[in-house]
């Protein structure tokens, strides 16, 4: 026979269970978490160094409160290695119950969180990654930094309509590294130019003698570039010890190699790279140069790309908190979407379709800019607007 008390306990059980079922942005009306996973260590800890100072300068400019709750930011160091990166957002999930994962470096750390970000219904804001097909691994991944692909295609047109009609390309030996590759050559081609080889380095602590003698070799008009970020300065060394700097093949790069990061200590052998990309702390407008004398008076280091991507980042999800009010879930994915805004680096939307960012691409050239101190910058001398990433095909 079935108690009374034996059905309350169990009725009790169920509205128990219930509340443990409850979505962790309504569990109660404290703090909304924002949970950021990012390189504080190892190789791509500029990247981390970069993007924790932008979300700070943020949240120092814009207050911690939102819909009439306080944000608290919860970093965690994942050292750019993906099993890590896994278990810190499985942690960040169950325990910590952030309504928004956000930050990641690298690409295999971004695609490594993609199933806990669909099967918790969490928003993964990648603030870094840069692989065109990230955002197709989880309808709830949104990106704020950019694609390989959106911004190789206009080097590779510059180049080809600039009496380079020979290159050799050279990426990291991963996604974006890829990206960078197969879109260089397809539009290189297309444009009547011919690629003389492809070559690779490991992600991992790259040697690049071995490749910079293959290039000597092989003589192209123009070697082209692309190198996560944190790895240009070293590149360039290498670049002016074996002379190629002095060897009449052009250096052309996206903006990963001449990041702002390294670029005023890399020398005299960096002027004059034509490079391709979405940010310049010297992009010449009146909120980028706010930002920047923000962010420098900060941190007493310029901001670079994955600065802008962090900085952009917060602004998307703290205008989708407000928009559903500190909700998370389905309803802050929405909120994210179809975003537009002015960032640092210029007019930026929020694809809805795609959830990948839409935003103008520039052609710049490193020069010493004796307005801004005799330092190096990448000087912005041509736009495309509002380029999608090319990169996605269905
Ligand atoms: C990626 C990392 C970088 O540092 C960069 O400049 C571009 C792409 C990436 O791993 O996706």
């Amino acid at each position: 026979m079935t108690s009374r008390r034996t059905l309350l306990k169990a009725a009790w059980g169920t509205v128990a269970t219930g509340a443990v079922a409850t979505p962790a942005w309504a569990a109660d009306a404290g703090p909304i978490r924002i949970g950021l996973i990012l390189p504080m260590t190892g190789q791509s800890a500029s990247t981390g160094k970069q993007i924790d100072a932008a979300v700070k300068l943020w949240i120092a400019q814009n207050g911690d409160k939102v819909a009439g709750r306080k944000v608290e930011v919860i970093l965690k160091d994942d050292a750019a290695v993906p099993d890590t990166t896994k278990r810190l957002a499985q942690e960040l999930i169950v325990n910590d119950k952030v309504t928004v994962l956000a930050g990641f470096g690298i690409t295999p750390c971004a695609l490594s969180v993609a199933p806990l970000a669909t099967q918790s219904k969490t928003p993964e804001v990648v603030m870094a990654a840069a692989t065109s097909s990230i955002t197709q691994a989880s309808p709830f991944i949104v990106r704020s930094s950019f694609t390989l692909p959106q911004v190789t295609v206009a080097i590779a047109d510059w180049a080809a309509k600039n009496k380079i009609k020979k290159v050799v390309t050279l990426v990291a030996d991963y996604g974006p590294g890829f990206d960078a590759e197969k879109f260089f050559d397809s539009q290189f081609r297309l444009d009547g130019g011919q690629i003389l080889d492809k070559l690779r380095t490991p992600l991992k602590s790259p040697d690049f003698a071995p490749v910079l003698q293959k290039v000597s070799d092989a003589k192209p008009d123009a070697l082209f570039v692309f190198l996560p970020s944190g790895q240009g300065a070293a590149f360039m060394k290498q670049f002016a010890e074996r002379g190629l700097d002095k060897s009449g093949i052009r250096l052309i790069a996206t903006g990963d190699v001449t990041d702002d990061d390294q670029l005023n200590d890399m020398g005299d052998v960096a002027l004059g790279v034509v490079n391709s990309h979405h940010y310049s702390a010297a992009h010449p407008s009146a909120l980028n140069k706010k930002f920047v004398d923000a962010f420098q008076a900060a941190n007493k280091f310029r901001p670079n790309f994955m600065a802008v991507g962090g900085y952009d980042g917060m602004r998307i999800i703290y205008k989708a908190l407000e928009a559903t009010k500190g909700e998370g879930g389905e309803k802050l994915l929405e909120a994210m979407k179809g975003q537009v805004f002015e960032s640092p680096r210029g007019p930026v939307l929020i694809d809805a379709q795609t959830r990948d960012i839409v935003q103008d691409v520039y052609i710049r050239k490193v020069e010493r800019v004796p307005a801004m101190g005799n330092q190096l910058y990448n000087v912005e001398f041509d736009v495309i607007k509002a380029v999608k990433d090319p990169g996605k095909s269905k």
